[in-house]
């Protein structure tokens, strides 16, 4: 944009674009603007632009802002929690599949009985690019188990049927489904509800969509032009997004005035996520919580997040929050602890349960949160260097969130009542991410391979228990 003189911009720029561009100039994106080639494409690239500019919080200043903050913490290989201490949480509810779980799921039948209305809604979370699968279309699309050959989404809307039909003397309404959907799921994710008539759900169902957020190319959070489309290269933010878009979309707030009382966020994947809900519902009214994750039992080299307290060693806030597998050691020293056997010995098990995205909000908490924050969620960064110095990207980044990150949200009082229900592996999860060849690699390093086999396999592995829990076989 060389050529063009500052008159000749307000010549032919609207007086929003033409501030959007200054504002663009503050925040030293010149090397980004001086590649595109003319005014049309500049529009373009605006119009873009303004767009996330009034969907983001509070808007490019924010994210630029952010960006550069956390670009230079990476830089200086800062710790995000040098300041905390670790420990295990203490609202922790260990749940057996025989008696407590029966135990729990009754205080939940109880507090049905007294309602009229349906307590909950479910939130599938299903924006992913899902690359490490490799699959050719969305992952909720994906057949389950190949006797029915029913998908995964079929499947999860034959749980909510059920569970529906189940309480179906004190509710009066269906409970809601909401998909997140993204630019590259949105399409095939309506494709897939119209050729089954939005199994017969379609006033329940809402979809949200999520979009990207500007990719950065250097720490100085640079935009980037596609060098084939001319346009601003937008990346996915992450699966965060959803407490974002709940909040935006108003749902948030609709779903706590038709008195739904919890949320369940789930994922695309994960085929054994209501083996839990019910004793999972149960402790949430037990103890009050806020947020319930629903855990199974980690080993020390699992791929998995840690749900863990942590405090803070100024201000004593305690926060009980998921740590990412490769953060843990910044906490633990390296050292993680392990759970003793009879004799005092480390055994391979983890003190810290095993996060899998599986979360239950108590709503009206989760909405006082939401507003606080305008739904936006502390974000964090995630650059590849190529160089020692860490100044060059091997390709370019972007301000990403997490789902489970939500604790971040809570003042003191709220994150009191943050808790976890772990359940044993084979009843609650079974994910579906990766490829044949990576699975296989990683069953060779003795972790688990997450493939589309040993979904089906763990779908058919958790009917046999069950029906041997129930003295059938
Ligand atoms: P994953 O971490 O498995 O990521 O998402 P992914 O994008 O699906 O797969 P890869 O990393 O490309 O292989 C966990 C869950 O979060 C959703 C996914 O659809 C999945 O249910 N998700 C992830 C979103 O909805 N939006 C995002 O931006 C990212």
């Amino acid at each position: 944009m060389n050529n063009y003189t500052n008159e000749e911009l307000k010549v032919n720029l609207t007086s929003n674009e033409y501030d959007l561009y200054q504002l663009l100039l503050t925040y030293q994106q010149d090397k980004f603007l001086q590649q595109i080639k003319d005014i049309k494409q500049l529009k373009q690239v605006l119009s873009t632009l303004n767009d996330f500019n009034n969907r983001y919080p509070g808007g490019i200043d924010a994210y630029i802002t952010t960006a550069k903050k956390l670009l230079l913490d990476s830089k200086q290989g800062s710790n995000p929690y040098a300041k905390y201490n670790i420990s295990i949480p203490s609202i922790a509810r260990n749940i057996n599949l025989s008696k407590e779980f029966d135990f729990y799921e009754n205080i939940l039948l109880e507090q049905l009985k007294n309602k009229n209305t349906p307590q909950l809604a479910f939130v599938l979370v299903a924006g992913g690019l899902g690359e490490r699968l490799g699959y050719n279309g969305i992952k909720i699309g994906i057949p389950y188990e190949i006797l029915t050959n029913k998908t995964y989404l079929e499947y999860y809307i034959d749980y909510i049927n059920a569970f529906e039909q189940l309480h179906a003397d004190t509710m009066t309404k269906k409970c809601p489904l909401i998909i997140m959907v993204s630019d590259d799921t949105i399409e095939l994710t309506k494709d897939l509800l119209i050729a089954n008539n939005y199994f017969q759900r379609q006033d329940n169902i809402h979809l949200i969509r999520q979009d990207g957020v500007p990719a950065l190319s250097d720490n100085n959070a640079s935009f980037i032009l596609d060098e084939n489309t001319g346009e601003v290269i937008m990346k996915p933010h992450g699966h965060g997004d959803v407490h974002l878009l709940l909040y935006q979309s108003k749902l948030a707030a609709q779903l706590a005035s038709d008195h739904i009382q919890y949320l369940c966020i789930f994922q695309d994947t994960n085929g054994l996520a209501f083996g839990a809900l019910p004793a999972a519902l149960g402790v949430n009214y037990q103890d009050h919580l806020l947020m319930n994750s629903i855990t199974v039992p980690r080993n020390v080299d699992d791929a998995v997040g840690a749900i863990c307290c942590l405090t803070h060693q100024e201000t004593h806030k305690k926060l009980v929050i998921n740590v990412e597998y490769n953060q843990l050691s910044s906490l633990t020293g390296g050292k993680e602890e392990c759970v003793k056997d009879s004799q005092g010995n480390d055994t391979i098990k983890s003190i810290y349960p095993g996060n899998i995205n599986l979360l239950i909000f108590e709503i009206d908490g989760y909405l006082k949160a939401l507003t606080r924050s305008n739904g936006l969620i502390p974000e964090f960064i995630n650059p590849k260097y190529s160089d020692n110095e860490r100044t060059i990207f091997n390709k370019p980044t972007r301000l990403e969130t997490m789902m489970q990150e939500f604790p971040k949200c809570l003042n003191h009082e709220e994150s009191n009542r943050v808790g976890f229900a772990e359940f044993p592996r084979w009843s609650s999860f079974s994910a579906v991410k990766n490829n044949i060849n990576d699975a296989l690699l990683k069953q060779k390093k003795g972790n688990k391979p997450e493939s589309p086999a040993t979904g089906e396999f763990d779908f058919y592995n958790y009917q046999r228990k069950l029906l041997k829990n129930s003295g059938v076989i």
